[in-house]
């Protein structure tokens, strides 16, 4: 299946998930989930804001850093920017933050309520390169559904 079908599917499954459940943590623990199985990613998951921090929230995928810093990793800096940012190859990222030395790629979408972020997605690959923009756009459309929650 292509990538632009398996996101629609995917947000048709995480529509038909969050139906009924308004529980934030439950539902971004769901999405995580999903996400994770169905492309076989590294690592899944959600980093929250508190303050100037992002604090570490549901995630599948081996033990991560749990507070990062605004404007600091990619996530800080998908934070920092309010956008998507897609890193091909992390070593090539300044200021990455390696919470474990097999991911080679990554994509950080934040979780946009009104102007604000409240969280952002992360999903790191073992492989370079992994992240496009249709994962972008598939991710993002994905997250949108989590922004009322908060
Ligand atoms: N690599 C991220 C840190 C989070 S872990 O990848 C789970 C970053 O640079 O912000």
């Amino acid at each position: 299946m292509k990538k632009k079908e398996q996101y629609a599917l995917l947000l048709k499954q995480v529509q038909g998930l969050l139906e009924g459940e308004s529980d934030r943590v439950a539902n971004m623990a769901n999405v995580a989930a999903v996400l994770h199985e169905a492309f076989g990613f590294w690592w899944t998951g959600f980093y929250l804001v508190q303050g100037r921090e992002l604090v570490l929230g549901p995630f599948q995928g081996p033990v991560a850093c749990t507070r990062i810093p605004f404007g600091r990793g990619v996530c800080g800096t998908a934070w920092q920017q309010g956008k998507t940012v897609v890193v091909p190859d992390v070593e090539e990222f300044p200021g990455h933050i390696a919470c474990s030395s097999a991911s080679r790629s990554e994509i950080v979408v934040p979780v946009i309520k009104g102007k604000d972020v409240v969280a952002v997605l992360d999903v790191d690959s073992r492989e370079l390169a992994t992240f496009d923009a249709r994962d972008a756009a598939g991710l993002e459309a994905i997250v949108a559904l989590l922004a009322p929650l908060f």
